[in-house]
């Protein structure tokens, strides 16, 4: 048999190296504390399933949807202004996603022709650099580094690649540095992208899990960024979705309808009743938000504070599910301090060189354990001496 050659530039992924790590020490009859996948776990409210367990028992309910619902795209558009004044149009601005990952996979394709330059921020999540990847682009990273706050110095990028450049991906609430970007970082990618007219896509798909009171905003508030790009958001952490697959991609009518345009190729749009659900989420009881966020905040300090004070030195995260730690100097990558953590307590993480070349030296660690759990993972780490002062 013979097979595509961009499947080539797919190995095995980290998480599956990591899963049989993990299932090698299960085997042995050990505990394994797994901090390493993002996958949210605080179910949606009883009354999101409620509308999505109604719709399902209705036979109507079973046809292709082929298109979002008015309903949907209404909650949107509310839900935009509502949270961002942010005014979208539910006809041209607004599409739905069957995840933000189905975006994040397809929108490449709608943007670039093999070879041309996408700018995507290394360390970032595997997707942002795979969906392009697979369209045949040729990526420039554009690093993260804690010298600069894990902002973007987009005064960096050479000339030559920012002129050749036809899309850039950013995304703050950062995955996986945690880091947040300030307003003006926004404001010069309106005009970068205006300059080098390039095509911006944000994701921000835990603008809802930033902590400590602080918020933050949405790309498209900015003045000019309708005109030059799009926003990715998610209903997987914010209302605790992850498995129906919900999320929207809203902005610039030309982005959104040439995406719109490739997914009525590609899928026959998104089951009804998970669309019912969706409405329900976005237009209902918004205590929920305030709920989930607070549980992620108070599992970060309770990890964080505990592997601090055990000797670990790292910052707490402002915002999303995870934490971004240094290696301690004597490991000389992060995957071998993985494999070393995870003998000598029981905790997995994902090694930061996953997320890219800039990562190496780091660890993520999702907050994806209940808080009694964190506790005895600070427990372990600390008996451990692996960071013994
Ligand atoms: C930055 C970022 N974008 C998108 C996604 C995918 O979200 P969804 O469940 O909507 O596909 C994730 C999931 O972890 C993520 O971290």
């Amino acid at each position: 048999m013979k097979f595509a050659n961009r499947m080539n530039q797919f190995g095995e992924g980290v998480f599956s190296r990591l899963a049989v790590m993990r299932k090698n020490r299960l085997a042995q009859g050990k505990e394994v504390y797994d901090l390493s996948i993002g996958a949210p776990n605080i179910p949606p409210t009883k009354r999101i399933m409620e509308v999505m367990a109604e719709a399902v028992m209705k036979p109507a309910n079973y046809v292709y949807a082929i298109n979002d619902t008015q309903q949907l795209l209404e909650a949107v558009a509310q839900w935009y202004k509502r949270r961002y004044d942010v005014e979208l149009n539910p006809e041209t601005e607004i599409c739905s996603l069957l995840g933000s990952q189905d975006g994040l996979s397809h929108i490449a394709l709608s943007i670039l022709d093999p070879g041309n330059v996408m700018l995507v921020p290394d360390p970032c999540y595997p997707i942002f650099a795979d969906g392009p990847r697979i369209a045949g682009a040729e990526l420039y990273y554009m690093p993260l580094q804690k010298e600069n706050d894990y902002v973007i110095q987009l005064q960096d990028i050479p000339e030559e690649i920012a002129r050749k450049a036809k899309f850039m991906l950013v995304s703050y609430p950062n995955n996986p540095t945690a880091a947040m970007a300030p307003e003006s970082f926004y404001h010069e990618v309106v005009a970068f992208a205006k300059k080098y007219d390039i095509i911006v896509l944000h994701d921000n798909a835990y603008s809802e899990l930033v902590f400590d009171g602080q918020s933050c905003g949405s790309f498209l508030s900015i003045p000019g960024a309708m005109e030059v790009g799009v926003e990715f958001n998610s209903l997987s952490k914010t209302y605790g979705l992850a498995g129906a697959r919900i999320g929207f991609c809203v902005g610039n009518k030309e982005v959104v309808g040439m995406l719109k345009t490739l997914k009525s190729n590609m899928d026959y749009g998104m089951f009804l009743p998970i669309q019912a659900a969706a409405v329900e989420a976005l237009t209902g009881n918004q205590a929920v938000v305030a709920e989930t966020r607070a549980a992620y905040e108070h599992r970060r300090d309770v990890l964080c504070d505990g592997l601090i004070e055990a000797g670990w030195h790292m910052e707490k995260p402002a915002g999303t599910m995870f934490v971004w730690a240094p290696i301690p100097d004597s490991y000389q990558d992060s995957e071998s301090f993985v494999a070393d953590l995870l003998d000598k307590t029981g905790v997995l993480v994902t090694p930061g060189s996953a997320f890219g070349p800039s990562g190496e030296g780091y660890v993520r660690m999702a907050l994806v354990q209940s808080e009694d759990t964190m506790k005895k993972i600070v427990e372990a780490v600390a008996v451990s001496g692996i960071f013994d002062k």
